[in-house]
């Protein structure tokens, strides 16, 4: 028997994702048999006031696309609890049978983390057969995320810890492993002598939502650029691992985050941009502005820009762009790899515009990958050769069309329960990504940089076309 404790079960990202894909891969026959989940917050409902609110969250969400099993809901639990309250602890212990396998997933405000774990250990849930899964934010500095830290590691041995990034679980970014390291074409390129520049885009087109005052404290800069956006820049950017082990894999991606150059009040001027979207449209629809949504003037950015350049023997003075932002003209997420022009073109001038090569691997909406090259175009070409750039598409959609693409969480809650950590953080790739970002914001902070507007539904400030330009590039919309 194995049970899994979700707390923060009637929170937003239980009902809108952890329910649904653990319904999902119930109904495909993953979960262990016998698998208990045990839901636990604050409001008082009992066990069939939980079965109705997650039957009607996997009813509504879109990707698990079917009604829970009976099954399913009939392994669900709840049991009320504050974290604060001890003797709730010891009903959650009473829901899991002594010595069992416990994965413990938190989804709630990391300030009631520490009074959680204590109140795990005080109930005997800490011991050897329990793993803990965190769910961002892990602080909101490099000083509150060790403290986090310290206090779950008083508890937990980090091999029993899982941190989430649900970037990680993401169908892409695993083919991003696949596509460097089962092909012997792109990893001799993949360096300095062949790739002009990096760029990572993370563009959503939704607002603030009902997150409010949340947001307004954290700012796109950490919400979006020191987890996910760090760990794309890691998986791009690192050597090739010797196994494909959670411990192989993490060394190198740690070994990428420690060589990220610092950028400090000296260099937020020329390699970072802050923005915040004013009223605009997307799709032919108006949408207000950011100010509007939060009902109050805010400095908090909706967007960032950086150039990031990472000082190691592969990468040397490759800049690798990172963008992100809400209420963007569309929803994309994409890394493009820009390789050097030819180094001398035979081909007349006036004949053929030649294009550097491009590799284009897009998150989502859709998976793909895609390679630009330079062809002729058909014809006698009396007046010279034509070139024009054609695109090759390397991720074949058509030939896996069968396979249902999986939400990220179903991946990394099965990897919990299977106690696969590969796609899980390890403490010193946090605080490696906390020590870059906050020397970002300590050099806001002395540089007094204010956050730049821009229309929603356009791609961002001027300024960070400009960030691009004054290096020559144009971002690849
Ligand atoms: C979350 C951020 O981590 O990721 C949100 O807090 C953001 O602001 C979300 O919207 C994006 O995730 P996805 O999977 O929709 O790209």
């Amino acid at each position: 028997m194995t049970a899994l404790i979700l707390f923060g079960a009637t929170g937003d990202l239980a009902r809108r994702m952890l329910l649904p894909s653990l319904a999902a891969l119930d109904a495909d026959g993953l979960l262990p048999e016998g698998l208990r989940i045990v839901g636990t917050a604050r409001s008082r409902l009992d066990d069939e006031g939980f079965r109705a609110a997650a039957a009607e969250a996997v009813a509504a969400n879109p990707v698990s696309a079917r009604a829970a099993r009976p099954g399913f809901l009939a392994r669900l639990r709840y049991v009320p609890l504050d974290a604060t309250d001890r003797p709730g602890f010891r009903r959650l212990a009473e829901a899991v049978a002594a010595g069992e396998p416990v994965h413990i997933f938190l989804s709630t405000a990391p300030a009631l983390f520490p009074p959680t774990i204590a109140g795990l250990v005080e109930a005997g849930l800490a011991g050897p057969n329990v793993r803990l899964a965190l769910e961002k934010p892990l602080g909101s500095d490099l000083a509150s995320a060790r403290a986090i830290n310290d206090a779950v590691a008083a508890a937990f041995p980090e091999e029993r810890i899982f941190r989430i990034d649900h970037y990680l679980g993401k169908e892409t970014v695993q083919n991003l492993l696949a596509l460097r390291f089962a092909n012997t074409l792109f990893e001799p390129l993949w360096r300095s002598e062949a790739v002009a520049h990096v760029e990572i885009t993370v563009a959503e087109t939704i607002g603030l939502e009902d997150r409010g005052d949340t947001y307004d404290a954290t700012g796109a800069l950490r919400d979006m650029v020191q987890n996910h956006m760090l760990q794309l820049l890691a998986l791009v950017a690192m050597e090739p691992p010797s196994r494909l082990s959670a411990e192989a894999i993490r060394a190198e991606k740690v070994k990428v985050l420690a060589s990220l150059r610092p950028i400090g009040p000296a260099e937020v001027e020329a390699h970072t941009v802050r923005g915040q979207y004013v009223a605009g449209a997307i799709a032919g629809q108006p949408v207000p502005g950011y100010a509007e949504e939060l009902g109050r003037a805010s400095d908090t950015e909706t967007f960032v820009a950086l150039k990031v350049l990472i000082d190691n023997w592969r990468w040397k003075n490759v800049p690798f762009y990172l963008r992100t932002g809400k209420r963007l003209a569309r929803r994309k997420s994409e890394i493009i790899l820009a390789f050097r022009p030819v180094p001398h073109s035979i081909f007349g001038a006036g004949t053929s515009a030649m294009a550097a090569n491009r590799l284009e691997i897009g998150l989502q909406p859709e998976e793909t990958i895609r390679l630009a090259l330079m062809a002729k175009v058909p014809g006698l070409d009396r007046a010279g050769m034509k070139l024009r750039e054609v695109t090759l598409d390397l991720g074949d959609r058509t030939a896996f069309a069968e396979q249902r693409r999986r939400i990220a969480y179903e991946r990394l809650l099965l990897d919990l329960i299977e106690d696969r950590p590969t796609l899980f953080v390890r403490r010193d790739e946090v605080e490696a990504q906390w020590a870059f970002i906050d020397g970002i914001r300590a050099g806001w902070h002395e540089t007094g940089r204010a956050v730049r507007p821009y229309t929603a539904g356009s791609w961002g400030p001027a300024e960070a076309f400009a960030l691009v330009g004054r290096d020559g590039v144009t971002w690849h919309d």
